[in-house]
């Protein structure tokens, strides 16, 4: 499984990628106005550092404004993704963005049947948002078990992005259905990492090395 980085911050990025734990970036405007920066400056700078596919969000909300905000977007670099949230105006522009070889992440996608038709229209990733889901008391992880199902059956090639992962369960989950990409915030690669029992043991393992004679005698 892939992870991305659910970030516009250009700090946590480089964090993740010494990390070896940044295969892409996700973006979204609410991420890009909390760094109170202008979006140009930023994606420019995540273009700079990461390789992999960088998803970068239209605001236009009918085809023709998305289709120009993606063409202008995609000038930042060859590895930028645009997403495009999941109206029927989005898969009028990402049906016409597939036909130009342009990559496309469909976003706000809270529904298996609204996956079907992302990858009718040539969407090159679905982001359903699993933990906005879960806040309405209805399971997301079920929703990705059934877009899979779904993308197995007909064997489309639109990749189930698992978005708005919000705790280490959900990136475990994810793994274990056989999502192809998580997007995960960089405070939940932090718990990823961490066990109390790693750093109990590690306590009693330097507390012993401490009894252990150093000098030869
Ligand atoms: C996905 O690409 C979105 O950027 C993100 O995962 C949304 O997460 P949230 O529901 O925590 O805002």
């Amino acid at each position: 499984m892939q992870f991305f980085i659910d970030s516009a911050d250009v700090g946590e990025i480089k964090k993740a990628l010494a990390l070896g734990l940044c295969d892409g970036v996700t973006t979204n405007p609410s991420l890009v106005a909390k760094t109170g920066r202008r979006f140009a400056d930023v994606l420019k700078e995540i273009v700079a550092l990461v390789p992999g596919p960088i998803s970068a969000e239209v605001t236009a909300t009918d085809a023709e404004g998305m289709l120009k905000e993606a063409r202008e977007l995609a000038k930042f670099g060859p590895q930028i993704v645009i997403k495009v949230p999941l109206l029927v105006e989005g898969l009028r522009a990402v049906k016409a963005l597939s036909q130009e070889g342009v990559k496309t992440n469909v976003t706000l996608c809270f529904s298996a049947v609204q996956a079907l038709l992302a990858a009718k229209a040539g969407a090159t990733y679905i982001s359903p948002f699993v933990g906005r889901l879960d806040d309405i008391s209805q399971d997301g992880m079920q929703l990705i078990g059934d877009i899979l199902q779904i993308y197995r059956n007909y064997r489309f090639d639109t990749k189930v992005l698992v978005a708005s992962v919000r705790h280490p369960v959900h990136v475990l989950q994810a793994a274990k259905l056989g999502a192809d990409v998580a997007t995960i915030p960089f405070s939940v690669v932090d718990q990823l990492a961490k066990h109390p029992l790693t750093d109990a043991g590690l306590k009693k393992f330097l507390a012993d090395w401490e009894k252990v004679p150093k000098e030869a005698k």
